[in-house]
């Protein structure tokens, strides 16, 4: 999830030309064949096969460099801006022994055990969800339906009172502007930057009233850690908050709202998921693999790399990694990797990442879409898309998701 220089008039790879947003699919598919680690105008390596981008992502002689690189791409003083100050202190940013450190505070928070005890309180803000549109007869997927749930499961989490939750609601889809692969213009580093103060300005009094009034959330946990001594500063905890609330909740809505679509347009598969709602986790498994709600990563090369996929990657150069082609490659997925298998066995897609990054939300994702996308299909058997084929996606590529999804029953 790095954001990256757009390579305008790269004819193998052009990731936000319309017809790459509506389907990147063929487009992987000519970079795995016809040139796996693709050399943008930019001087980016772009990996494409499964094996590479599996590689990059756990071999340490790939990092994250966030500073250099950021300084590299914008100029000396880009860190003076709040927007990127506070990236730069994000776990998902840092290299070891931050990294390591940051991680180490939250992940407790995120075990398997942890997450399948919310189970009860998923359900229950699902079938609210549903409750309050079921006597309409449409709704939008998105908005309606796949958008509150990680919302309010992460401001639970993190203990954000009820009363303060309505402008987050209204608010939180427009972040991940920050991981797009074109740099922000001055104007949208202007934007970042009053968001950013905002949140910065109310996570500050939330500290303070977790120091006056614990709670048994992970901020209290956090606020608990910072007076502990040397365990993390106030802007790292300021910034980490903030990066959790964001990397949680537009990847969730799209994994819902990407996998909805991928059953509703194989009628086959959906008919099987009705029938049998024991295959929903493999079913979750398989959405992720067949239409990520994240298509990209990145690393820098720490060292000289003599040798992937036949280039020589000098130190210090970016290698993006395509997730979504990955998922998709015929050496790791033989049996069709284009057409959609609920019952595919093996199925590990990489969406999550991979190494000491990997992401901490991903038993978490995965409990809330299955939670979602069964009761859903249980309680309004009848719903349709009133779009399937030709749905309106967001502009961006990182974070791959629609921007609504009217359906009726
Ligand atoms: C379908 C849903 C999700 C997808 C596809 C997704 C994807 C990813 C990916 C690909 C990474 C690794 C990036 C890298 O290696 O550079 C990551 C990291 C991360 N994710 Fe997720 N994510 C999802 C949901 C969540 C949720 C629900 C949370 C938390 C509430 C979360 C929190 C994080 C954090 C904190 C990191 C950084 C971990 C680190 O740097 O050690 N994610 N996610």
């Amino acid at each position: 999830m790095n954001e990256q220089v757009q390579p305008a008039g790269d004819p193998l790879f052009n990731p936000l030309a319309p017809d790459f947003i509506r389907d990147p699919y063929p487009h992987y598919d000519r970079l795995r064949r016809i040139d796996p680690i693709h050399v943008t105008p930019f001087g980016q390596f772009v990996a494409s096969r499964h094996a590479d981008v599996s590689l990059v992502m756990r071999d340490k002689r790939f990092g994250k460099d966030f500073v250099e690189r950021t300084t590299r791409r914008y100029g000396p003083d880009i860190m003076n801006e709040p927007v990127f100050r506070s990236m730069g202190h994000w776990m998902l940013q840092a290299d070891p022994p931050d990294h390591t450190r940051l991680r180490g505070l939250v992940v407790k928070a995120f075990t398997a055990r942890r997450v399948e005890d919310m189970r009860p309180r998923i359900q229950e803000i699902v079938d609210q969800a549903i409750d309050a549109v079921i006597a309409r007869g449409q709704m939008d997927l998105i908005e309606d339906f796949a958008f509150r749930l990680p919302v309010t499961v992460i401001c639970e989490m993190l203990g954000i009172p009820e009363d303060h939750r309505e402008v987050f609601y209204k608010s939180s889809r427009d972040g991940g502007r920050l991981l797009d692969p074109v740099p922000l213009s001055p104007q949208e580093i202007a934007q970042g930057n009053a968001a950013n103060l905002m949140a910065q300005m109310y996570f500050q009094q939330l500290f303070e009233l977790r120091r006056r009034n614990p709670g048994d959330d992970l901020i209290t946990q956090l606020v608990q850690a910072e007076e502990d001594g040397n365990k993390l500063t106030n802007e790292e905890l300021t910034a980490n908050i903030i990066l959790l609330f964001g990397a949680g909740h537009e990847t969730t809505v799209n994994l819902i709202g990407n996998g909805l679509l991928a059953l509703h347009r194989n009628p086959d598969q959906l008919a099987l998921l009705k029938a049998r709602p024991d295959l929903i986790t493999n079913a979750i498994e398989e959405f992720l693999r067949y239409d990520s709600s994240v298509q990209m990563t990145g690393r820098v090369s720490l060292e000289e790399i003599e040798d992937l996929g036949g280039k020589r990657i000098p130190k210090g150069e970016t290698v993006l990694c395509l997730l979504g082609s990955a998922n998709r490659d015929p050496a790791v997925y033989p049996d069709r990797p284009d057409r959609l298998d609920i019952t595919r066995s093996n199925v590990r897609p990489l969406s999550f990442g991979g190494g000491i990054h990997f992401c901490l939300g991903a038993q978490l994702a995965r409990i809330e879409a299955e939670i979602a996308i069964a009761t859903l299909l249980r309680r309004l058997p009848g719903l349709r898309i009133d779009e399937v084929e030709n749905p309106e996606w967001r502009p961006t590529f990182v974070l791959r998701g629609l921007k609504r999804l009217p359906a009726s029953w």
